[in-house]
């Protein structure tokens, strides 16, 4: 079982698309340990994004992922990673295919609605980055007597 650290954009947030989003995967079969509706600040997604750091297109990512609030979100399931990229689709919306979220509802590449993290070692890092260990929740419920 694996877990995976979920990032709808701030174009995804104000176009509205949060839940037509987060219903695939429900729908896919993953569990939601934890959501979270908040805006990330520059040195957050600096942090985020070291990776791409000195690429022409960094600091207009650093732009547009402080732009307004993002959803976090941790998802549990089987090769959750890369069922999870898969569903994504591929950077550019121009570029991903037909089915999957990028594919189905944008054309941009930059504003490309959602990440996700792309291997187990990122996914630690990222959901670490975002959430307490007591914010993780298992998806069972306990009725009080
Ligand atoms: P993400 O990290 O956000 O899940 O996206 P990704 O793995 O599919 O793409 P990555 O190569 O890691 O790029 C990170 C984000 O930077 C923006 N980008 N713009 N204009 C460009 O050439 C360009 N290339 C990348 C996108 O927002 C991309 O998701
Ligand atoms: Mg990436």
């Amino acid at each position: 079982m694996e877990r995976t650290l979920i990032i709808l954009k701030p174009d995804a947030v104000a176009r509205g698309l949060i839940g037509t989003i987060i219903e695939r995967f429900e729908r896919k079969g993953f569990h939601i340990l934890a959501i979270k509706l908040t805006r990330m600040n520059a040195s957050t997604a600096q942090e985020h994004y070291a990776m791409h750091k000195g690429k022409p297109f960094y600091q207009g990512l650093i732009n547009f992922m402080t732009a307004g609030p993002v959803v976090l979100l941790v998802l549990q399931g089987e090769h959750a990673i890369e069922v999870v990229r898969k569903m994504m689709g591929a950077t550019f919306g121009f570029q991903a295919e037909p089915g999957t979220i990028r594919g189905d509802f944008g054309l941009s590449s930059s504003l490309n609605l959602i990440h996700g993290s792309d291997s187990p070692e990122a996914a630690q890092v990222e959901i670490e980055r975002f959430f307490t260990p007591t914010e993780l929740f298992d998806g069972s419920i306990r009725v009080p007597k």
